[in-house]
């Protein structure tokens, strides 16, 4: 008898892998579940923005602090919202640098802790693959959920970070610039207290843009020709003059100046970014990090790019645990497993992550 085969176009639905993603590097308590490395099943972020605000800045003996007295419930809340227990998973991943040292140790130990508990692999991730690795994750919003395809040109942009890496595979990244001063968001964070706007500077400027004018003043553009990387403390210090030069008896134009300062770093990171996306025939562009949920900077790649572009909707744009658990996955299947002895790395260049072996 010939064997029954009116089954045979069902197909048995491929296995999931689920991973937990934990993020303590800066001033965001974060967890997450992410299934295959795309789909959300949870994604918690406990904020520290009112308790730094008032220092205009993150205080890390504060945000360490916060981090230990949210972290595990943040985790609980991530795993409820999943409807999932730990032994639903396949793995830990958490970010191990770079970072500010007492808030990924928070992070780490708890990844350790809920390791050794339950038995599942832990997997250590960077920050900054964590931000390009949020390109991947589905957005439900979106028409399409179309994969980056490599090569990819991408440009990381956030607090601590300015760097353009080439990215030839999975987990492969070549960095071929960075910023050799202040970070392009940490430029929005100190031009923003120049003006008296409120931390963080980027919002704020983004919003008092909306009614100046990017043209009113010619702040400088270091394209530092011949070079993929970036410079922002010029542009930085003649805001400052442009301020000092103000008459005292007039209100500050702070729209005018905060558009024009914005306009500035817009024009350089997305004309640097367009450059190196030719150079070396990228197939796709990704933007990510803190800074890429600016309109202006959002507007102008979607104008100038020359491929197809990847930005993360804004609410992955800035720091998350998807995006941790999403990186995870990608190293997961590649058989990485970290030992209960890996230390935080709060230092880590992208260009000394290595893919698994
Ligand atoms: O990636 P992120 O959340 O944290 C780090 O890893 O640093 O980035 C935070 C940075 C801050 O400097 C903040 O001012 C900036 O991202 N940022 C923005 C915007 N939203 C957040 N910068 C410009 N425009 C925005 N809309
Ligand atoms: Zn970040």
């Amino acid at each position: 008898m010939s064997p029954d085969t009116s089954n045979n176009d069902i197909q048995p639905n491929p296995p999931s892998t689920r991973i937990l993603g934990i993020e303590t590097s800066c001033d965001e308590t974060a967890a997450a579940v992410v299934e295959n490395g795309r789909i959300i099943l949870s994604n918690v972020v406990a904020s520290q923005i009112d308790l730094h605000a008032k220092f205009g800045g993150v205080f890390p003996e504060v945000a360490s602090r916060q981090h230990i007295k949210t972290i595990y419930p943040i985790i609980d809340q991530a795993l409820q919202d999943a409807h999932l227990i730990l032994n639903d998973l396949d793995a830990i991943a958490v970010t191990r640098g770079p970072g500010l040292p007492g808030s990924l140790v928070v992070g780490m130990n708890s990844a350790k802790g809920l390791s050794l508990g339950s038995g599942l692999p832990l997997i250590g991730v960077s920050h900054l693959e964590g931000h390009l690795y949020s390109a991947w994750v589905n957005n439900p919003d979106a028409a399409s959920q179309e994969e980056p395809m490599f090569p990819i040109i991408a440009l990381i942009v956030s607090g601590g970070h300015t760097e353009l890496v080439l990215m030839s595979d999975h987990l492969q990244y070549q960095r071929l610039g960075a910023t050799l001063d202040d970070a392009a968001g940490e430029a929005f964070d100190k031009v923003a207290r120049l003006l008296g706007l409120e931390y963080p500077g980027g919002p704020s400027i983004q919003n008092s843009s909306v009614n100046g004018n990017p043209n009113a003043y010619n702040f400088p553009r270091a394209w530092l020709e011949d070079s993929w990387d970036f410079s922002f403390s010029g542009l930085k210090t003649a805001v400052m003059r442009e301020v000092r030069k103000q008459d005292p008896h007039k209100p500050l134009p702070v729209s005018d100046l905060a558009a024009s300062f914005q306009a500035a770093v817009v024009d350089v990171l997305v004309t640097k970014t367009i450059k190196a996306a030719k150079e070396f025939n990228a197939k796709n562009i990704l933007v990510a990090g803190g800074v890429s949920a600016n309109q202006a900077l959002r507007h102008s790649l979607q104008a100038r790019a020359i491929c197809p572009l990847h930005i993360p909707p804004i609410w992955l744009c800035t720091d998350n645990a998807a995006m941790i658990a999403a990186a995870g996955y990608y190293r997961y299947i590649r058989g990485q497993q970290d030992r209960l002895d890996m230390d935080v790395l709060p230092n880590w260049p992208i260009s000394e992550v290595p893919a698994p072996a």
